[in-house]
């Protein structure tokens, strides 16, 4: 079974190509992405209408890439799979249009994907992927959550973000920095030259008790902070940078641990853009190697939104039988 996977859900246009042989793991053929990163620069943030349109631009000629690589053809493929959501709504109708218009003209039918199983199993891309059940850490730019996996389809949600999501955090307290968009990878590499303690910054909800997480009152503890530095601020911020990194990795850290003794598993997922970040990957691996936990992440490069892990998630649910791709090309995007 040949899954083609399109991803269009923000700022990246994402084609992969993946192969399900019976029930083992499916393997990634060809991906491809274009980030649309430098034009939204220019405005501190994504612009929807012009990502729906830069989305236009790139899907068929990523696509065409896609196929080259793979030495496949169009009509090789079986099911055609896309990000249903959620997402900007403009920018997910792009590749759930692309991906209805292909399945109908080839006869093969079509399946929409959650974005964020899409982040969850992009694990099971790596050489070395993970075996169920484990814990997973999903932290992205929208959404934080940890959840007990149990099988493909079977999550239950532990604790989530009950404000703003992890990635967010880094984006915004970078913002006030003066660092570029997205902020997240900018505030990590600035962080290197800080010193971790010069600022005392909340961990919000660390002791709560529960898995859930705030991080809204940390970006106006940065915010204080950052106008009590006044003229300060660029020679401090690499301080105020590693000081921000190591209260978000804190209490992902000690929210992880918390919901690995809760469950009493040992296997940890993590999984989203801000899985990417070094310092978080150090201090987990430290942590869970001392309590003889497993940690798995996806490929640096896939951590972030690509289409290789909608193509996986969709044949990884079609293997499991946890869905069934569809003849009926009506692309209902669900933006939330
Ligand atoms: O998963 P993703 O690509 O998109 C969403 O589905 O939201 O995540 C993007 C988020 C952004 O907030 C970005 O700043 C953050 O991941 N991010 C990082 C790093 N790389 C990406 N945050 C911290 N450190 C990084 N190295
Ligand atoms: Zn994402």
């Amino acid at each position: 079974m040949l899954v083609l996977g399109i991803e269009s859900s923000c700022d990246e246009t994402g084609v992969a190509l993946v192969e399900a042989q019976g029930s083992a793991t499916p393997l990634l053929r060809a991906h491809a992405l274009h980030s649309q990163i430098a034009m939204h620069q220019a405005y501190g943030g994504v612009v929807p209408e012009l990502a729906s349109r830069d989305h236009i631009r790139r899907v068929l000629p990523l696509a065409q890439t896609v196929f080259a690589e793979a030495g496949r053809q169009l009509g090789d493929v079986d099911v055609v799979a896309y990000t249903r959501g959620p997402g900007l709504a403009g920018a997910l109708l792009v590749g759930a249009g692309v991906a209805c218009a292909l399945g109908a003209a080839l006869g093969k039918p079509v399946l929409g994907v959650h974005h964020l199983e899409g982040h969850l199993l992009s694990p099971f891309l790596s050489a070395d992927p993970p075996e169920f059940p484990f814990v997973a850490l999903l932290v992205s730019g929208g959404h934080t959550q940890l959840m007990r996996v149990d099988g493909v389809g079977h999550y239950e949600i532990l604790g989530e973000t009950i404000d703003d999501a992890a990635g967010e955090a880094f984006d915004k307290s970078a913002k006030l920095m003066g660092l570029p968009y997205p902020g997240g990878p900018w505030l990590a590499r600035l962080s290197e030259q800080g010193d971790a303690t010069a600022f005392k910054l909340p961990r919000p909800l660390l002791h709560s008790g529960d898995l859930d997480f705030s991080f809204a009152g940390l970006k106006t503890a940065v915010m204080t902070q950052a106008r009590k530095l006044g003229d300060q601020l660029e020679a401090r911020k690499a301080d105020l940078a590693a000081s921000t990194q190591a209260a978000i990795v804190e209490v992902l850290l000690k929210k992880s641990i918390a919901a690995l003794e809760a469950t009493g598993m040992n296997r940890l997922v993590v999984a989203g853009g801000v899985g990417a970040n070094q310092d978080l990957r150090r201090q987990l691996d430290a942590a869970c190697a001392k309590r003889g936990v497993r940690v798995h992440y996806p490929e640096l490069h896939l951590c972030t939104d690509n289409g290789a892990m909608i193509a996986m998630a969709a044949a990884m649910r079609l293997q499991a039988g946890m869905a069934e791709a569809s003849t009926r090309y009506a692309f209902d995007v669900k933006p939330r």
